[in-house]
């Protein structure tokens, strides 16, 4: 069982009511620069580009790009992994609300796992 499949921290950890003033603020600064990133990497590749988010959570980030319809065409796919199922699941949820199941996925995954596979190989 992860740190994030416990109930009480999925609810303190994503739930704005329980976050400090500097965390909102510090979620925002870190979107603008997505934002401007994405931007940048659309333009230089000159098609949609694909987003692999290791660490999903509530699918907080691919909900607020999809606000923003120039932000979300420059977006071809957006992948999201996390190894609590209770993320997982929470973000199949948030991603079937908001309708935006041809694009995004979240799905089970250990990257630790594949840290330690790549170790192994070296
Ligand atoms: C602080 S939350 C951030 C969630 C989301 N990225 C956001 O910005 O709102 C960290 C997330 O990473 C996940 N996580 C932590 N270690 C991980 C690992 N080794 N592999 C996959 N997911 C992991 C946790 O379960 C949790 O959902």
């Amino acid at each position: 069982m992860e740190m994030y499949d416990n109930e009480n921290t999925v609810q303190k950890s994503f739930d704005i009511d329980f976050l400090t003033e500097y965390l909102v603020q510090a979620q925002w600064a870190e979107f603008i620069e997505l934002k401007k990133i994405i931007t940048e990497l659309y333009y230089v590749k000159g098609n949609p580009i694909s987003i692999l988010d290791i660490g999903i959570g509530n699918a907080r980030v691919p909900k607020h790009l999809s606000g923003i319809k120039e932000i979300w065409d420059m977006i071809e796919r957006y992948d999201g992994t996390d190894n609590a199922q209770t993320c997982v699941d929470i973000s199949r949820k948030v991603i079937a609300e908001l309708g935006i199941e041809d694009k995004v996925n979240a799905f089970f995954m250990r990257h630790y796992s594949l840290i330690n596979g790549i170790k192994n190989m070296i």
